[in-house]
């Protein structure tokens, strides 16, 4: 292969570096006014007036946008349809929007916005989890439970009477907040013709498409949305862009010219989607060996006000809340509650790393409790191919799993690790599994389908367009490597253009790590079209049998002869001989059989596995806890770039280092308090771990050239692997993120105190 498993420079590297890539902020046109979003100052309420005086003889005042105002539909929930685009009776979060000041300037649009005064009838707000759940009081929504999924098979009561240990524990995680560099943005362009182009930072083109059509009333045909290049995403524009867009695309209509609208950091961080905080019970049956018998386990969640992706990340939990493990009897139930706080949405793995922390925290208390190696544990427990999962799908491509384990072992040295000591500094080993079900599985089957349009030029080169979105993960560059790989054309001849809704039909989100395995088959089924256009040409000129012609790198050949023509030569011919230049390639998922009743079955098409090593250093005086290096071991069936993988790796590992240990999002009666960076804490690069890259490769027969995708799986086992650490240095379990100085101060306390099994039972000691 040519350009394949190798690294590759980003191709859209250069303008970021430089600072010459137009972001969405960046943008001006002729006539353009600015939006600026009135929102509710309560968590809970009804609207009883709106008083607009102050703002309409101000100068720079263009207009105000309320629900009255909007031509379609006055709805904007993706799944659920729970969430008004303009609250016009109750506020359910601070946040919720209620209209958009349009003014001449940002900075006017921004103050005015600030002008309007809202009065309401206020009511007594849900602030917490536990208070969705109990559901007493003023419901936000019909029911207090935004969605509930279970996956459930075999018998679990008879699993646990033939069970020699019981084990349980209770695991928390919190919110996690995006806090993607760029903050949510957008611009609405109303047409001469009648329709509207948006271009903003956005993850699903063809979500804003459908958001924007139903806002204004309008059919699909006359709205475009372009995808700009985007700051960083992780989930965090997966819905959130439909409401700022349709919103924007609401006032540019009315006012008849181009709407830009930029949310500062505070209004972003209060008003936009973040990680679904969850409490997991687990309760697990195994046998003196270690064998995994029966699992109950239940899995609660905050939605926050509206459902918005909820039932994606609730459906996600309960099919893979037992992770890569074999076990027969299984009860997972999975529960989202409504709460007056900013909605819980989509974060870099649906909910996946929330459960891993729950299955691998559990492990770890097994392995403790049985004094077995948690490397023995989980080996003994991983599927292997022919083996069925706990959500009922037999496996056979998964041999990556056991691998991804042995290899992260031996290459961490793990067996040869020391024990923690009992000094001021101690170090910890942890461990973590996971699988990651490709796409958006059973439950979004009915989207998961990606097109991609090739169009060879006279010249030779040629163009791509694809239906997924780059948001700084490195697709951009994949999609021109598989391309010139699959085509034949120099990788330095591929342009990628920015994605489009009038290039390429409805592909589905940009989520789930979807975008190499879609893309990437769509791809090939392109260029088979095309292919077959340029080898019956090229015969043509070399006078040759067309299976004789090779086309690799930008090279057309006779094999036989070793005659050889430029590309160009070929490109022209095919124009001139009325040859079709263009192709559009299409892949859609294979149907599942999945009991949605049961939550068994194929709940996704292919998967993804990993086993991370962490080893950490905790400082017992002041709490801080270090991560020392991550050793992290992927299948994903073939690196297209092996550069692009590692940077994933890389950033998964920061980012889930926040989640683990410093980014702790506090709020007051639904008011974000950490709403910058100072005091919402992100890593750093001088708080980064050493981080090793461990690929494997075991093709997936699915996966255009065998590859499966990594952005998420890159992220699941961290946390977990990190907290095992923690217990292992610590000799405490700490079941419960983020881990924070004050926190491992408190376990250390409890610990000397002889108060140890913080939220277990049948745990008596640790490490
Ligand atoms: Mo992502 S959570 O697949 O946008």
């Amino acid at each position: 292969m040519s350009y394949l498993g190798r690294s590759i420079k980003r191709v859209d590297g250069l303008g970021k570096v430089t600072g010459r890539t137009p972001y969405t902020p960046d943008l001006v046109l002729p006539g353009m006014v600015h939006a600026y979003p009135v929102f509710s100052n309560i968590p809970f309420g009804r609207i009883t007036a709106i008083d607009l005086a102050a703002i309409k003889e101000a100068p720079g005042f263009i207009a105000i946008i309320l629900a009255a105002d909007i031509p379609g539909e006055n709805q904007v929930g993706v799944i659920v349809h729970d969430q008004p685009l303009l609250a016009d009776e109750v506020v359910r979060y601070v946040g919720d929007t209620i209209g958009l000041v349009v003014a001449e300037t940002a900075t006017d649009a921004h103050a005015l916005a600030e002008l309007v005064q809202v009065k309401y009838e206020e009511y007594e707000p849900v602030l917490s989890m536990e208070a969705g759940r109990a559901g007493r009081g003023r419901l936000l929504h019909e029911s207090n439970i935004a969605c509930s999924h279970r996956s459930v098979r075999g018998d679990v009561e008879a699993g646990f009477s033939s069970s020699d240990l019981v084990v349980e524990g209770t695991f928390t995680t919190p919110h996690q907040e995006h806090f993607y560099l760029e903050p949510q943005s957008c611009l609405a362009i109303p047409e001469s013709e009648g329709g509207i182009t948006i271009h903003g930072s956005l993850q699903c083109p063809y979500y804003v498409q459908r958001a924007v059509g139903g806002a204004l009333g309008m059919s699909l045909a006359r709205v475009r949305v372009v995808a700009a290049p985007l700051g960083g995403a992780f989930g965090g524009k997966e819905d959130v862009p439909s409401e700022l867009c349709a919103r924007a695309a609401v006032a540019a209509m009315l006012v008849g010219r181009p709407v830009k609208m930029v949310y500062d950091r505070r209004d972003d961080v209060q008003m936009t989607s973040k990680r679904h905080p969850f409490e997991m019970h687990y309760k697990v049956g195994v046998n003196r060996d270690g064998r995994l018998l029966a699992a109950d386990v239940l899995l609660e969640s905050n939605a926050g006000a509206y459902a918005t992706l909820s039932s994606v990340v609730s459906y996600r939990a309960a099919i893979q809340a037992l992770g890569p493990y074999r076990v027969e009897n299984v009860r997972a139930i999975s529960r989202a509650y409504y709460t007056n706080l900013p909605p819980s949405g989509a974060f870099r793995g649906f909910g996946a790393p929330q459960v891993c922390f729950g299955h691998e925290r559990i492990m770890d208390h097994i392995a403790a409790e049985l004094g077995i190696d948690p490397v023995e544990l989980r080996l003994m427990n991983l599927i292997r191919p022919g083996d069925i999962t706990s959500s009922g799908q037999r496996l056979d491509h998964c041999a990556g799993a056991e691998k991804t384990l042995t290899k992260a072992r031996s290459t961490s040295g793990w067996l040869k690790r020391l024990p923690a000591g009992a000094g001021r500094y101690r170090e910890g080993w942890g461990v973590a599994t996971c699988l990651y079900g490709n796409g958006l599985g059973a439950a979004g089957w009915r989207m998961d389908g990606a097109g991609a349009r090739l169009q060879l030029l006279r010249d030779g080169s040629l163009e791509v367009a694809y239906g997924l979105t780059d948001m700084g993960q490195g697709a951009i560059t994949v999609v021109a490597q598989m391309s010139a790989e699959a085509v034949g054309v120099e990788l330095s001849q591929v342009r990628v253009l920015p994605t489009d809704t009038a290039n390429v039909p409805d592909s589905g989100p940009s989520v789930a790590s979807r975008n190499v395995v879609l893309t990437g088959n769509a791809i090939l089924d392109a260029a088979e079209d095309l292919r077959n256009e340029m080898t019956s040409t090229a015969g043509q000129l070399l006078k040759c049998p067309p299976e004789q012609v090779e086309i690799e790198a930008g090279r057309v050949r006779d094999l036989q002869s070793g005659r050889e023509i430029p590309l160009a030569e070929l490109a022209e011919q095919m124009f001139v001989t009325n040859r079709s230049m263009g192709a559009l390639g299409w892949w859609h998922a294979p149907p599942l059989d999945f009991d949605a009743d049961r939550g068994q079955g194929e709940a996704y098409f292919a998967y993804s596995f990993a086993a991370q090593i962490a080893r950490v250093k905790v400082d017992t005086l002041t709490g801080l806890v270090e991560v020392l290096k991550v050793w992290a071991a992927h299948d994903l069936g073939k690196a297209i770039n092996v550069a692009g993988v590692e940077g994933q790796v890389e950033g998964a590992v920061s980012q889930a280092m926040g989640w683990a240990l410093t980014e702790d999002l506090r709020m007051t009666d639904g008011r974000v308090d950490t709403v910058n960076f100072s005091t919402y804490l992100l890593p750093t690069f001088t708080d980064m771990a050493a981080v090793e890259t461990i690929i494997i490769e075991e093709p997936e027969p699915l996966g255009p050239w065998g590859a499966r995708g990594v952005g998420e799986p890159a992220i699941i086992p961290v946390a977990a692997a990190i907290a095992n650490a923690v217990s292992d240095a610590l000799g405490v379990p700490v079941d419960d993120l983020p881990i924070t100085p004050e926190k491992v101060l408190a376990l250390l306390d409890k610990a000397d105190n002889g108060g140890l099994g913080t939220g277990t039972t049948a745990i008596g000691s640790h490490g």
